[in-house]
C-alpha cells in the first residue's frame, strides 16, 4: 500500500480503512479512532439525526470491521483503542463491543467547555463520549485518573474539518495511555497525528478523502500557511510520496 504521505514520525494512507487495516502487518500501542457519528437513538420523530435499529445494525456491522482489525494490530503490544462517540452514537458502539466480543472498559467523558445549540426544548450539550478498549496487558498508568477530561472545544476550526478534535485532547489520551506507536483509522485534518508528533510519538492515519489527506498532510509540514482568520489555505501544492 502506498502512503499518500509519510516523513519521520507520520505516514498518512488515502484509502477506506475497512482495507487498509487489513493490509497492515505491523504492531500498535493504541488507537485514536474518530468514526463518521453514526445515530441511534430513537427510530422515529422529527430528529433528522436519529436513526433506526436497521441503521444501528448497519453501523455497527461497519465499526465490527474495522475495530476488530485495530484489535488485531494493538495485540503484540497489548494496546487500547479510544473511540470517540456521542450519547447518540454510544449504543452503536455497545453494539458493536457486542458483535466482536471486545467490551468497553470504560467511557470517557470530554467536557468541551463550550455548549452547543439545544434546539427549543432540551438541554444544550456541552460533551461528548469517548469509548476505551483494552487487551488484557494494557493498564493506564495513573491510577488515580478519573472519567471526565476538560478540553476546550472551539467553533473556530483552523484546519476546516467539520469535526476536528483539539489536540491537546488526543495528546492527552496518547500521554495517559503511554503510547508510543498510535494508528487513526480515521485521521481527518490529522489531529492525531500532529498530537503523536507533539508527544514524541509516531503515528499513521488512514482517510478517505483525498482533501483530508491533503490538509493532514501540509498540517504536519513545517511551515503551515495560515490565513489571518486563523485558517488553512487548503488549495496549492501537495507533497506526495512516491514510496
Ligand atoms: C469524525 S471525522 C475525523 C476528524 C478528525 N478526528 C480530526 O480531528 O480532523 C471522520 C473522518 O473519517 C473519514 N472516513 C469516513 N469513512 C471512512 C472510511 N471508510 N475509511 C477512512 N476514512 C473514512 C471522513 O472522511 C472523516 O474525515
Amino acid at each position: 500500500m502506498k502512503p499518500y504521505y509519510q516523513d519521520e514520525q507520520a505516514t498518512i494512507y488515502n484509502a477506506d480503512s475497512v482495507e487498509a487495516l487489513a493490509e497492515l502487518r505491523e504492531s500498535f500501542d493504541l488507537v485514536v479512532a474518530d468514526p463518521p457519528y453514526t445515530t441511534g437513538i430513537a427510530s422515529f420523530g422529527e430528529d433528522t439525526k436519529a436513526s433506526g435499529w436497521g441503521d444501528i445494525m448497519n453501523s455497527a456491522h461497519f465499526n465490527a470491521a474495522w475495530l476488530r482489525e485495530c484489535r488485531r494490530l494493538l495485540e503484540a503490544k497489548q494496546g487500547a483503542a479510544w473511540v470517540f462517540n456521542s450519547w447518540r452514537s454510544l449504543p452503536v458502539l455497545a453494539r458493536t463491543s457486542y458483535e466482536i466480543g471486545w467490551a468497553i472498559k470504560s467511557v470517557l467523558v470530554w467536557d468541551k467547555e463550550w455548549i452547543g445549540p439545544g434546539g427549543h426544548q432540551g438541554l444544550r450539550p456541552s460533551y461528548e463520549l469517548a469509548a476505551l478498549f483494552v487487551h488484557a496487558g494494557f493498564a493506564i498508568a495513573d491510577r488515580g485518573l478519573p472519567d471526565i477530561w476538560r478540553s476546550k472545544w472551539s467553533s473556530v476550526k483552523p484546519y476546516g474539518h467539520p469535526a476536528e478534535k483539539p489536540v491537546a485532547l488526543v495528546g492527552r489520551m496518547i500521554r495517559e495511555s503511554g503510547a508510543r506507536r498510535v494508528l487513526d483509522p480515521f485521521c481527518g485534518s490529522g489531529t492525531t497525528l500532529e498530537a503523536a508528533k507533539q508527544e514524541g510519538a509516531t503515528a499513521v492515519g488512514i482517510e478517505i478523502e483525498e482533501r483530508w489527506c491533503e490538509v493532514a498532510a501540509r498540517r504536519l509540514q513545517q511551515g503551515i500557511l495560515l490565513t489571518a482568520n486563523n485558517m488553512l489555505t487548503v488549495s496549492g501544492g501537495r507533497e506526495k510520496t512516491d514510496a
